[in-house]
């Protein structure tokens, strides 16, 4: 079955075609990126505004590269929520439309779940039930998973997501936006025990994430060696550049500090809910220093971490056409009333 992916949650505007869920036959991302950089941070307007241009274009190279044309395809799924309202609304009423114009069967993907099922579309797939650990920019989440769309969750973060964090540290150190990436690249010149960071205490009755204590501790961190630069070099005020080393020794504190926090409490859910196999999804599981570390807490602990395929970490629409068509098998529609859900179903 050719399932025809559409997702525009956020400042990627993605399309793909995906053989019986498993098998991508395209997968196309533009993304709003640079227009957002000035501002380090997405700017929703711009974003809506750039979904609206990149749509069709995206939509006809999807199906170029895939060589289906649009009557070949016999599902479409499309990303209904948690996003941008205005960006949501893009993708699904292109979506609408077409399941409308060729009487395809539309389902709509909720796109948490859908980075996790990315980690799903491997050769050996795990069965259920299992843990889901869900790091991306909008989200920090662990969930007990039955299947795939029927979850509890186990905890959430209680203040940032966790590439929230990475964005805003990169924002202090003035690195540029988005953060995760500048700060896995700067945190390899690093040490992470030059500057080291308190790992966030764990309250002995959840399992919820907190990352604004280690985000303020980079602050006053930062203020005070900035202070110290500036005497150093008779500079006036706290704003003195730091010296790139400290940057980067900064930065691999923080990305330990973040990953040890993410590991501690994902083998505590692991352990909890007797699961043998944890599915990590979201734009900050494309951090290389974050898989290897799981690998090997996992694999000492005889546990198994899953993570997605290469380009399906961050946002695509991959992930959303496979799930699409795995829900389509449990005989799950959605019509063409289906609004967009901002916030997410909880
Ligand atoms: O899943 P995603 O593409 O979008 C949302 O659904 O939010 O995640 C984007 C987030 C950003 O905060 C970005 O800084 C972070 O993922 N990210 C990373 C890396 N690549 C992207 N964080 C850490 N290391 C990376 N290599
Ligand atoms: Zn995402």
């Amino acid at each position: 079955m050719l399932t025809l992916g559409i997702e525009t949650s956020c400042d990627e505007t993605a399309c793909a075609v995906v053989k019986n869920g498993k098998e991508i036959l395209s997968n196309i991302v533009a993304t709003s990126l640079e227009d957002h950089k000035p501002y380090g941070g997405v700017v929703p307007e711009i974003a809506c505004r750039s979904h609206v241009e990149s749509i069709a274009p995206v939509l006809k190279k999807s199906l170029r590269e895939a060589e289906v044309s649009l009557d070949e395809i016999q599902l479409i799924a499309s990303t209904y929520g948690p996003g941008l309202p205005g960006s949501l609304l893009v993708g699904l009423s292109t979506a609408k439309a077409i399941s409308f114009a060729k009487d395809i069967p539309l389902i709509g993907v909720d796109h948490i779940q859908a980075h996790l099922y990315a980690s799903l579309m491997t050769d050996r797939p795990p069965s259920f039930p299992l843990v889901g650990l869900v790091i991306s920019g909008g989200h920090t989440s662990l969930l007990w998973m039955r299947d795939v769309h029927r979850f509890k969750r186990i905890a959430e973060t209680q203040d940032d997501a966790c590439g929230e964090a990475f964005d805003k540290v990169a924002k202090m150190l003035k690195l540029g936006y988005p953060g995760g990436p500048l700060i896995e690249k700067r945190s390899r010149e690093g040490n992470p025990k030059t500057i080291p960071l308190p790992l966030p205490k764990l309250n002995e009755t959840s399992l919820d994430f907190s990352f604004s204590g280690i985000k303020t501790a980079v602050l006053y961190k930062v203020r005070e060696l900035e202070k110290v630069q500036g005497t150093r070099y008779k500079v006036q005020g706290g704003n003195h550049s730091l010296p790139p080393s400290i940057v980067n020794d900064i930065c691999a504190s923080f990305q330990h500090v973040v990953i040890e926090t993410l590991l501690r409490n994902a083998l505590l859910a692991c352990r909890r809910y007797h699961a043998k196999t944890l599915l990590v999804g979201g734009g900050v599981s494309a951090n290389q220093k974050l898989r290897s570390a799981f690998q090997t807490r996992f694999r000492n602990e005889g546990l198994r971490v899953l993570f997605p395929p290469k380009g399906l970490s961050l946002d695509n629409a991959a992930m959303v056409a496979g799930l699409g068509y795995r829900l389509y098998q449990k005989g799950i529609r959605s019509s063409l009333e289906l609004s967009c859900e901002p916030l997410g179903v909880r």
